[in-house]
């Protein structure tokens, strides 16, 4: 393993886009995850805002930096502690972008094309196919395998991008002799939350389909109000549609207990939905309102959030440049 005299501890390392405000899907898929890893004593976690991800489809270059900072105090607020894991932005790690280029050198350009992930991006923004975007897993490659990474807490639709960097490994510990680990995900129980309009996961880029993390009550029930449902009644309940996720909602947070309930109620006297949506929201708000109550206090410190961010760089930088000098001159690069 690189660094093998430094590291003491298995690596974590994870990050969140900077495209807008977390989501339920985020927080439930993969910021519990992380706050969970980051209690274990046997882990080192770096926890990022992925801003050098971010640009890789259209985006505002004046709202960049803030919606860096707008992730960073979501993090910290929903209990990330800058004490307990390195807390940063991407981009103030420059050595991410040196460790993907040489990752590059051993990915096709075919493979890259073919991933289900880089089509959907290639038709939400049919204008915007660029090299940045090809390039996306190669990057999230660079991202987990600069920190020796083991464990990696993400919802389930980064699964295709962790098989990228495991391949990128082994390719590159055949190779080169390097001693990369393959990286495995670590899953919630949120690992895929589904969208609000009863189709596909919820997602930021598809409008009605979120809860966000600072939400109101107000504003919750609004939602859940939209969300298509049923006559409450019938012999199965359905598997797929805004039924099922509702109450896949009901499981994450009332429980399973809950859900049989209402399940129960479906193929018996009936389920109300006004009753079900009225509670979820209360359980969802009930979860979200010391999160809205610490966010609050952060933005009225924003000295403590970029001392979280600096401190949070040089601790990442002096992992990620002992890795990267390594790998350097594995590959035959003057370092
Ligand atoms: P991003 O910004 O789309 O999402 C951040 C995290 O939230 C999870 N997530 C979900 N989990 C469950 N249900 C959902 N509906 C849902 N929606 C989003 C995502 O799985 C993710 O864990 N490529 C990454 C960012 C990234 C990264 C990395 C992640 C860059 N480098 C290195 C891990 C390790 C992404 O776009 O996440």
């Amino acid at each position: 393993m690189q660094n093998e005299l430094k590291q003491t501890k298995k690596r974590v390392f994870s990050g969140t886009r900077a495209t807008g405000r977390l989501h339920l899907g985020n927080y439930l898929g993969a910021v519990k995850g992380y706050i969970e890893l980051q209690n274990r004593e046997d882990l080192e976690c770096i926890y990022m805002a992925v801003d050098l991800h971010t640009i890789t489809t259209p985006y505002d270059q004046k709202t960049l930096k803030q919606a860096t900072r707008d992730i960073i105090m979501d993090y910290l607020a929903a209990g990330l502690d800058p004490e307990k894991s390195i807390i940063t932005v991407q981009s103030l790690v420059p050595e991410h972008v040196y460790l993907a280029y040489l990752f590059s050198s051993v990915v096709s350009v075919a493979q890259m094309s073919h991933l289900p992930t880089f089509k959907d991006k290639v038709k939400q923004h049919p204008d915007n196919v660029t090299m940045a975007l090809l390039n996306y897993p190669v990057l999230m490659a660079a991202d987990i395998l600069l920190y020796n990474t083991n464990l990696v807490p993400a919802g389930l639709d980064q699964e295709p991008h962790l098989e990228i960097a495991r391949e990128i490994a082994r390719k590159f510990n055949t190779r080169f002799g390097t001693n990369f680990p393959l990286p495995k995900r670590f899953e919630t129980k949120g690992t895929y939350v589904p969208s609000l309009t009863g189709e596909g996961k919820m997602s930021k880029s598809v409008s009605g389909s979120s809860i966000e993390l600072m939400d109101d009550l107000d504003t919750i029930k609004k939602k859940l109000a939209k969300v298509p449902t049923d006559g409450g009644r019938g012999e199965k309940v359905p598997a797929t549609g805004g039924v099922a996720n509702l109450l896949k909602m009901v499981e994450l947070f009332q429980g399973e207990a809950k859900r049989q309930e209402a399940e129960t109620a479906y193929v018996n006297n009936g389920l109300r939905y006004g009753d079900l949506k009225a509670s979820l929201a209360e359980a969802i708000f009930a979860e979200l309102q010391p999160i809205q109550a610490r966010r609050k206090e952060l933005e009225k410190n924003p000295d403590y959030v970029e001392r979280v961010i600096t401190d949070g760089a040089r601790k990442a930088r002096e992992i990620a440049k002992a890795t990267l000098t390594e790998i350097m001159e594995k590959v035959g690069l003057s370092s």
